[in-house]
């Protein structure tokens, strides 16, 4: 909505309209939003392999109808909006092409996934319109909940927000049994927050204001309304963030309590339950929730009691939403409980005098004072090292991503991580985060890794910093200033 029409909605409001609910355009959604639970969720499809082994993705504009009976303009792999799910299992060499069709140069990151630099998908690694990328890698990691997506500098709040991003599962053979029929009683839940005109167009700058684009509607799946019917007493839900800016406080409207099974790196040491789970801009969590044959549960996000914290002053954390109704068969099938044990990989333990980096998040647009620079490289890290990283935060609510590497959250995070391993931690304002980081075994003393906040304003702002992970003694030898983009413009 432009401002004229935005005042001329104003004007309307003023009027004893009854029904009427205007959103404002300055970051503050309606507080509350019940949804009526009318379209069937949608589940991404599995992308099976090509023939010659190749995982085939197609980045593509297109038009999805996201509100019942009106047509968006979006982008999306292989189909309209979001992208395939993706398998991969532990072990397994993966081999992908990823073909830009955009009218313009984008990059595809996998986020969670441990790849040499190269493969990354960060801004260095571009694909020109036309092109085709063609990374490979041999999966090496514990089963995990991860996705994709586009990583351009300075374009990826709007790359991300038209549509491109997809879920990446990491599975391992020899696992706990858990809940694992993908769409049946294992339920992707990739969470979004839009606005929309009045004919069903995006609406809203991504990169206005603090914090960018906060949604009034949400989408799950990109399923605006969602219902969801299940036959399973137990259901696994992988939820990720794929929002732009805003958090969730995940919880039931009857307050039933779940188990917590897995954070962003991979399944926790055990489950924990809670009543409720946060989620910041790219975590993903994984839960069990039991359900009773016939009953109907709602899941929402719950908006944080102004004054819990700073970040309601900033309208990051306002919402509330109605996310999805999960309605329950007549007739259940039963399965084991979540096993008491879960995974053997323990926190990162860090040894004493291991090194300790400081990184402070300004504003909302640079790292200890510094802006991204796609030349400069900001640290070099021995491969295989664990380091101690305090991230310091002085202002606005942000997160702290970093690539290729599993954390463990040792204090100062605002939400709690259940001994789990992740890559993105909720930065409180006035907190500082002190994170025990093992850092990827690949090396590659030109190409590096980012760690950035992922509210993808703050991100494209610059709010971004590159590190290489080299040889072990190489570290005073490499060059911190490198090449920009192989296709930089
Ligand atoms: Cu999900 Cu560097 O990002
Ligand atoms: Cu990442
Ligand atoms: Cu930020």
């Amino acid at each position: 909505m432009d401002r004229r029409q935005f005042l001329a909605l104003g004007a309307l409001a003023a009027l004893p309209v009854a029904g009427l609910a205007v959103s404002c355009d300055d970051g503050s959604p309606r507080p509350a939003q019940r949804l009526n639970f009318t379209n069937r969720l949608r589940i991404p499809p599995v992308l099976a392999p090509e023939s010659d082994g190749r995982i085939g993705l197609n980045m593509q504009a297109g038009s999805a109808e996201l509100l019942a009976g009106k047509t968006a303009a979006t982008w999306g792999f292989n189909g309209s909006y979001l992208g395939p799910t993706i398998r991969l299992r532990r072990g397994e060499q993966v081999r992908m092409a990823v073909t830009n069709r955009l009218p313009e140069l984008s990059t595809v990151h996998w986020h969670g996934i441990r790849v040499p630099a190269a493969m990354d998908g960060g801004p260095h690694q571009l694909i020109l319109p036309g092109e085709t990328w063609t990374p490979q890698w041999t999966v090496d990691q514990p089963a995990s909940t991860c996705w994709y997506h586009p990583h351009p500098h300075g374009s990826t709040a709007m790359h991300v927000h038209k549509g491109l991003a997809g879920l990446l599962l990491v599975d391992e053979p020899g696992g706990p049994e858990l809940p694992d029929r993908y769409g049946e009683n294992d339920i992707p839940l990739i969470l979004q927050d839009k606005r929309f005109t009045a004919k069903g167009e995006f609406a809203g700058d991504v990169l206005t204001g603090t914090f960018g684009l906060l949604g009034d509607t949400m989408l799950v799946n990109g399923t605006h309304d969602p219902y969801l019917e299940v036959a399973h007493r137990r259901v696994r839900f992988r939820v990720l963030n794929a929002s732009n800016a805003r958090m969730y406080h995940l919880v039931f409207a009857d307050n039933r309590r779940f188990q917590v099974i897995a954070t962003d790196a991979g399944l926790l040491p055990a489950p924990v339950e809670v009543g409720t789970v946060a989620l910041t801009p790219g975590e993903r969590v994984e839960i069990v929730v039991e359900f009773a044959a016939g009953e109907s549960a709602i899941l929402r996000s719950q908006a944080r009691e102004h004054g819990m914290d700073l970040n309601d002053d900033y309208g990051i954390d306002k919402g509330d939403f109605d996310i999805l109704r999960i309605t329950a068969a007549a007739r259940l099938t039963d399965g084991p409980p979540v096993p008491a044990r879960l995974s053997p990989v323990g926190p990162v333990q860090v040894p004493s005098g291991a090194p300790v980096r400081r990184f402070t998040l300004n504003g909302s647009g640079s790292i200890n004072g510094r802006e991204m620079d796609p030349s400069r490289i900001d640290e070099v890290i021995p491969a295989g090292a664990k380091e101690i990283w305090e991230v310091r935060n002085p202002g606005f609510a942000h997160n702290f991503h970093i690539h290729e590497v599993a954390f463990t959250v040792l204090d100062g995070g605002g939400e709690p991580t259940y001994g789990g391993r992740k890559d993105t931690v909720f930065v409180p304002p006035g907190k500082t985060v002190r994170l025990a980081v093992e850092f990827g075994r690949h090396t590659d003393p030109r190409a590096p890794y980012m760690f950035h906040c992922h509210i993808l304003r703050h991100e494209d702002n610059g709010m971004m910093g590159q590190f290489l992970i080299v040889e072990p003694g190489t570290e005073n030898s490499v060059s911190r200033h490198i090449p920009g983009p192989a296709h930089g413009h």
